[in-house]
């Protein structure tokens, strides 16, 4: 079977620089924010282009300090899209804020910025934006950040589909006042447990997160206002330092099978590749693509020993938790009609050459059957 996902897979790439970092960790003695975590923020400030990056226990945690790092609570609204991961969407509730859920542009599945035009015109109290770059495309940042200057929104980029995708020469992080990214294990830059990490170009913001990341500290043990505990552990940060050198070569790697993937299915009718906006650097997280009879489409590439994936099976504003959503008028048309045409292709940097192949004779095979 051909997983959709393997984070194995990643482990196993660089096993044995993995293995070294963590010996030099376990030798240390020193298990939770410490040189390596110090070391991993500066190297990925670096890698995105910003001065500042803050490490945390998750990509859920990274938002919520973000959000709470603006001062953004009960009260106000924060606007971002249904078609995500729920994560999104919780870390707006966990501070106490309200959601409002808006649609996504057809072609890119990011942020449509019409619709936070009009999310501005319907909610006095919208006080931020979290554009999603979903899947490793970015959203149409020019565009979200001439609004949110406009009205003085602030912005909080959701990296964690995004690590080194780029729009023009600037990398997905750099725009916001925050960008969060998650490190879990299956993102493009993934740990080899939980792991987040925050990173912004205001060092005024970014040492408020820090402190937040533990209760609000900043002499050891003394609270100078409410935080939580969100800390990335030292063995995180050494292998995240492993993987951040190998980042853009797995990027590239996933390019290459999306192109493969892509020019096989500009042969076929019945399925439908990703498109690709102006001047993007998609880093393709997930390859997704549109087809009729996605059921059928599944258990005929399952049956093949072919995994394929749901990003996502069903959007955050028709979940059960979350029937009381806020949207504007305009509703949701796009990301309720793509919600039964979705499925996601195998995708991570170490799929062979063979395999790659393989989904692709299954692809022709489904797109020849009548
Ligand atoms: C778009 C998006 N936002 C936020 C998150 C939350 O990250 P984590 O699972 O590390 O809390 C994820 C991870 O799945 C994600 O894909």
């Amino acid at each position: 079977m051909i997983p959709q996902t393997d984070p194995k897979a990643s482990y196993l790439a660089h096993q044995a620089e993995i293995e070294t970092a963590i010996a030099r960790v376990l030798a240390s003695g020193w298990y939770i924010l410490g040189q390596e975590v110090a070391a991993f923020e500066q190297e990925f400030a670096d890698y995105i282009g910003v001065t500042a990056a803050v490490g945390v226990a998750n990509g859920t945690d990274a938002l919520e300090l973000a959000l709470r790092s603006l001062d953004i609570g009960p009260g106000d609204a924060v606007a971002t899209v249904s078609h995500t991961a729920v994560a999104t969407v919780a870390a707006i509730e966990l501070v106490g804020a309200t959601p409002i859920l808006l649609d996504i542009d057809p072609h890119t599945y990011t942020l449509d910025p019409t619709h936070l035009a009009q999310a501005i015109q319907e909610f006095p109290n919208l006080r931020a934006v979290i554009p999603v770059h979903l899947y490793g495309h970015p959203a149409a940042m020019p565009e979200i950040m001439a609004l949110a200057e406009e009205h003085q929104l602030a912005v909080i980029e959701d990296c964690s589909q995004s690590h080194g995708a780029k729009l023009g020469d600037r990398t997905t992080g750099t725009w916001g006042d925050f960008a969060a990214f998650s490190l879990y294990p299956t993102k493009n830059l993934g740990a080899i447990g939980d792991g987040g990490v925050l990173i912004s170009n205001n060092n005024v913001l970014a040492d408020r997160a820090k402190s937040l990341r533990e209760y609000g500290w900043k002499d050891r043990y003394i609270s100078h206002e409410a935080g939580l505990n969100s800390r990335l552990d030292e063995i995180q940060a050494a292998v995240l330092r492993v993987k951040l050198r190998h980042l853009e070569r797995d990027n590239d790697c996933r390019r290459a099978i999306a192109q493969q993937y892509t020019s096989a299915l500009g042969k076929l009718s019945r399925l439908h590749p990703p498109a690709i906006a102006l001047s993007v650097k998609h880093v393709y997280h997930q390859y997704v693509i549109q087809c009729d009879q996605r059921d059928q489409f599944r258990l005929f590439l399952k049956n093949q020993g072919i995994g394929t994936g749901l990003h996502y099976p069903m959007p955050v504003h028709q979940q059960p938790a979350y029937q009381h959503h806020h949207t504007t008028s305009l509703g949701l048309p796009v990301t309720e009609s793509i919600r039964p045409r979705i499925c996601s292709l195998p995708m991570y940097p170490q799929l062979t050459n063979d395999q790659v192949e393989r989904t692709i004779l299954s692809l022709k095979a489904w797109g020849q059957k009548s």
